[in-house]
C-alpha cells in the first residue's frame, strides 16, 4: 500500500541493472563461480520499478524469484552478460552494474568430464572482458553506476574503479563486514560520487539501501 503513496520519480526512464554471479563451466559436471546471491541487485530492479522505471535485470543464475513488470534477461557466462550488456545498453538513461562477473574463465571447456589422475591438475584461465570498462567508453548521456567487492582498502580500491571505469558512481562493498555483503538480506556500504563526495550509510535492508542508491542517482540526474 505504501508503493501508492510513493512518487513515481523513475517514470519513463529505462534503467539497465545486473546482478547475482556468472557461472563458467570446466566440464560438465564442474564450474567457476562466487559467492554472489543476486539479492542486492534484484532488489535494485524492484525499487526502480516500483519508483515508475522501464527495467531491464540482466541476470546470472540465482535462487531468486524474478520480479514481476520488469525485462529479465537470463545469463549464464560472463560473456553472455557482455553480450547482453551491450545490446541494451545504448537504449538506457541509467545502467547499475551490481553482478559479480568472473574476471577468468577456463581456456578450454571439456566436453567430457575430466578423470582424475596421478598428477595436479592445471586448468588455465583466461581473461574476460571488463563490462563496465567497456561500456564506460561508450558512456554518452548514461549515468554509469558500478559496484566494489572489496575486503581491504575500501575507499581507494572503490575510487580507482570508479575512475579507471568511467562511472558517475559507486557503491563500495566491504564484503568482510558483518551482516552485510554476499547472500545477506542487509548491507553496509559507502556510495563514492563522481566528485569524489564519500556518503557513509549505516547497514541496513537491501531493500531500503535500493531506494538511497537510487534517490542518489536520481540527485546526479538533477544536478546535470
Ligand atoms: N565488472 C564487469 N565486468 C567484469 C568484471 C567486473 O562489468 N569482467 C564490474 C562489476 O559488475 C562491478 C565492477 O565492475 O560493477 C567492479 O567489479 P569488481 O570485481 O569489484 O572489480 P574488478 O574491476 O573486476 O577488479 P578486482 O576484481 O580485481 O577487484
Ligand atoms: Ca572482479
Amino acid at each position: 500500500e505504501m508503493l501508492l503513496c510513493k512518487k513515481k520519480d523513475l517514470k519513463g526512464k529505462k534503467v539497465l541493472i545486473t546482478a547475482g554471479p556468472t557461472v563458467e563451466d570446466i566440464d560438465p559436471v564442474r564450474f567457476i563461480s562466487n559467492r554472489s546471491s543476486g539479492k542486492m541487485g534484484y532488489a535494485i530492479a524492484r525499487a526502480a520499478r516500483n519508483r515508475g522505471a522501464e527495467v531491464t535485470l540482466i541476470t546470472g543464475p540465482t535462487n531468486l524469484q524474478p520480479p514481476v513488470c520488469v525485462n529479465v534477461v537470463p545469463v549464464k557466462t560472463a560473456e553472455q552478460m557482455y553480450n547482453a550488456v551491450m545490446e541494451h545498453f545504448k537504449d538506457v538513461d541509467i545502467a547499475i552494474k551490481a553482478a559479480a562477473v568472473a574476471d577468468y574463465r577456463p581456456e578450454t571447456i571439456s566436453n567430457v568430464k575430466i578423470k582424475k589422475n596421478d598428477e595436479d591438475l592445471l586448468i588455465k584461465l583466461v581473461k574476460n572482458k571488463d563490462i563496465l570498462y567497456d561500456i564506460g567508453k561508450l558512456k554518452t548521456n548514461q549515468l554509469l553506476v558500478g559496484f566494489a567487492a572489496e575486503t581491504n582498502d575500501l575507499l581507494s580500491n572503490a575510487s580507482i574503479k570508479l575512475q579507471n571505469k568511467n562511472l558517475d558512481m559507486i557503491v563500495a562493498n566491504d564484503v568482510t563486514m558483518e551482516n552485510a555483503g554476499f547472500n545477506y538480506d542487509t548491507n553496509t556500504v559507502k556510495i563514492i560520487k563522481g566528485d569524489g563526495q564519500v556518503i557513509q550509510l549505516p547497514n541496513m535492508l537491501k531493500q531500503e539501501l535500493a531506494d538511497i542508491i537510487l534517490n542518489y542517482i536520481i540527485e546526479l540526474k538533477i544536478k546535470r
